[in-house]
């Protein structure tokens, strides 16, 4: 299983902040946007990562991740010149996913809760077809509603008038190969992108399309707007405050993952020495 995380767009929602940098670049509370989405695809123990942004920021991206050895990842990075849609991500990753089936989560995406490490882990035991997530939302025209028989999907729509459901499909997904070929096949929407809900509406009609609740526990932010991105960081500085842990720290999931030794965290907490972040890696690399 390989991963992307699709990290380009225009952030047209949060100008004036995006007219010079990449939204998934912007602060969550003490860590980049961007951490949150990667943490999840290190949770689900992908190691092989496609990085896709615009030109203007991947040297930024770059700058901050590398080529994540430091991290045991293997990060590559591709460029979408213009934002067509989130279908466009398999198109662009064609060649690094070879014959492989895929994580890919939007950089603006941050999910938290228990369980959910578990639940990404079964996930990868897909063998063919697609997986959703699905998340009970107040406000489900604002997303691709999800229609439920059951336990079964029957319908998928992109932004609906009249939302049949409350369910919504998050910004996370498990595809097989055939997403490739899929996204390939679909035409651009009125909007003029290669909607992800057209690739996921051709693996129901093969009745591939399957879901994994992430159920009431679970919380999921859009950081995409000026009062998701300040939830977003209220969400995150009330946990690591009451709790003392950090949420989305790529350095503790690489370390607990047995990607990096001690020796290795202790150096990555170096430069973060004078904020609880480093101390926090510190105590972690001491921890017996
Ligand atoms: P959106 O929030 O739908 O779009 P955006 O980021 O351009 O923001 P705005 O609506 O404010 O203009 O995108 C969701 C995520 O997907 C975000 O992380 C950016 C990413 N994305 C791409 O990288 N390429 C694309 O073509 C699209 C549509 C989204």
């Amino acid at each position: 299983m390989k991963g992307i995380i699709l990290s380009g767009g225009r952030g047209t929602r949060l100008y004036p902040l995006t007219k010079t940098i990449s939204k998934q670049l912007l602060p969550v509370y003490n860590k980049p946007m961007i951490y949150y989405s990667l943490s999840v695809l290190m949770l689900a123990g992908i190691q092989d990562i496609l990085f896709i942004s615009d030109k203007e920021n991947q040297k930024l991206y770059r700058e901050l991740l590398g080529d994540g050895h430091n991290l045991g990842l293997n990060l590559t990075y591709k460029i979408q010149e213009e934002p067509q849609g989130i279908g466009e991500a398999f198109i662009l990753g064609e060649e690094f996913l070879e014959k492989d089936s895929c994580m890919l989560i939007l950089g603006d995406n941050i999910f938290y809760g228990n369980g959910f490490t578990g639940k990404l882990k079964n996930s990868l035991s897909l063998e063919s077809g697609a997986m959703i997530f699905p998340i009970y939302s107040k406000k489900p025209e604002n997303f691709g509603v999800i229609e439920f028989e059951g336990d079964r999907i029957i319908s998928l729509e992109e932004k609906p008038e009249i939302p049949k459901s409350n369910y919504i499909v998050p910004g996370l997904y498990v595809l097989d190969n055939s997403v490739v070929e899929k996204a390939k096949s679909i035409e651009k929407s009125a909007r003029g992108e290669l909607e992800i809900v057209s690739i996921l509406n051709q693996y129901l009609k093969e009745n591939k399309l399957f879901s994994n609740d992430l159920g009431r526990g679970m919380v999921w932010l859009d950081a995409g707007t000026f009062d998701g991105l300040l939830e977003a960081s209220n969400f995150i500085q009330t946990i690591e405050k009451q709790q003392g842990i950090l949420i989305g720290s790529i350095e503790e999931i690489a370390y607990r993952n047995g990607w990096i030794d001690k020796e290795k965290l202790l150096k990555l907490s170096e430069p973060l020495l004078k904020i609880d972040y480093g101390k926090y890696l510190v105590e972690l690399a001491n921890e017996k």
